[in-house]
């Protein structure tokens, strides 16, 4: 990770030259002025077709082991941007089939860039590794919370799920949010095993109050809503937590 490599991961992040049309960035669901989120419930991508999850914040996103709501396979950065760069169900920046053109359209515009950090011309390697290294720089660990925690019975029941320093984002669970008349079984989906219905990764708490809407389908439009539609660490007293979750964003 070089100064350099960050700055053009950064400025490839919120460009729109990523995608096939022009019309949209990774910023643009991953917006930096909602924690890396977006601000729909759940995202669509250059086709209009609607993923199938909300997009979760990305700070932190470097020390999380397995990437996604619900995927244990993809446990890189690197081959995680492949999905939105080159997927088609559903499709988001577009690019599948289309490996030449980006790259072409990348060379025009970052030629230099690109020669200057990995002394080649673009390829979808060095692409992913300069994404890969500015998501690594996003980073919340310095909140107030962290310089005073308050009363800290307040999140006991919620450290059994969100844990860590990072108060989630790993380890996959039901903490009662998941509705089985969705679409979506969760875990199930990619292990095929009905023990794994409605299983999420829990997300992380941190920055928690910018990422709205909330859950894994953006369904709940409050955090109130987030926070009472747990069936397993309902708190006692919401109005206590819902008064502590802001103080988990960074500055
Ligand atoms: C059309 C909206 C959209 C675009 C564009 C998009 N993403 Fe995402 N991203 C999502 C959604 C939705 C998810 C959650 C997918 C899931 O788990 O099913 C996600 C998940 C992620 C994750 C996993 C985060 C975590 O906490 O596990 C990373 C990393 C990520 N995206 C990076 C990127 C990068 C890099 C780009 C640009 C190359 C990008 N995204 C473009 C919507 C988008
Ligand atoms: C049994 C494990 C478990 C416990 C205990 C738990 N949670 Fe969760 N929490 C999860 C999971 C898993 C999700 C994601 C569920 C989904 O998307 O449907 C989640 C989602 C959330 C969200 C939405 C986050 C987002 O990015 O959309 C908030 C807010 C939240 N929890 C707060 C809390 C608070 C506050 C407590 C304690 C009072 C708590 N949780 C206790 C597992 C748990």
């Amino acid at each position: 990770m070089t100064v350099a490599k960050v700055a053009l991961g950064e400025a490839l992040f919120a460009d729109p030259v990523l995608s096939a049309d022009g019309s949209m960035a990774c910023a643009t669901c991953h917006d930096p002025a909602r924690a890396f989120s977006a601000e729909t419930e759940r995202p669509s991508g250059i086709t209009g077709e609607l993923m199938l999850r909300n997009a979760p914040s990305l700070l932190n996103v470097g020390y999380r082991p397995l990437l996604g709501w619900a995927n244990p396979s993809v446990d890189s950065l690197e081959q995680q941007a492949l999905t939105p760069l080159f997927g088609e169900e559903p499709m988001e920046l577009g690019n599948g089939g289309a490996e030449d053109a980006l790259l072409t359209r990348l060379d025009g515009a970052y030629g230099d860039e690109f020669d200057a950090v990995f002394g080649e011309p673009p390829t979808v390697g060095s692409l992913v590794r300069a994404l890969g290294a500015y998501q690594r720089s996003l980073l919340s660990l310095d909140s107030p919370w962290d310089r005073d925690p308050g009363d800290a019975s307040l999140l006991e029941v919620c450290v059994d799920c969100h844990a860590g320093e990072h108060l989630g984002g790993e380890g996959f669970e039901d903490p009662g949010t998941w509705d089985p008349a969705s679409d979506d079984a969760g875990l199930a989906e990619f292990s095929g095993d009905e023990a794994d219905n409605g299983l999420f990764r829990v997300p992380s708490l941190r920055d928690v109050a910018d990422t709205g809407p909330w859950l894994h389908d953006g369904s709940a439009a409050t955090l109130r809503d987030a926070v009472e539609r747990h069936q397993r660490g309902r708190p006692d007293d919401v109005d206590a937590v819902l008064e502590l979750l802001p103080l988990l964003s960074r500055e």
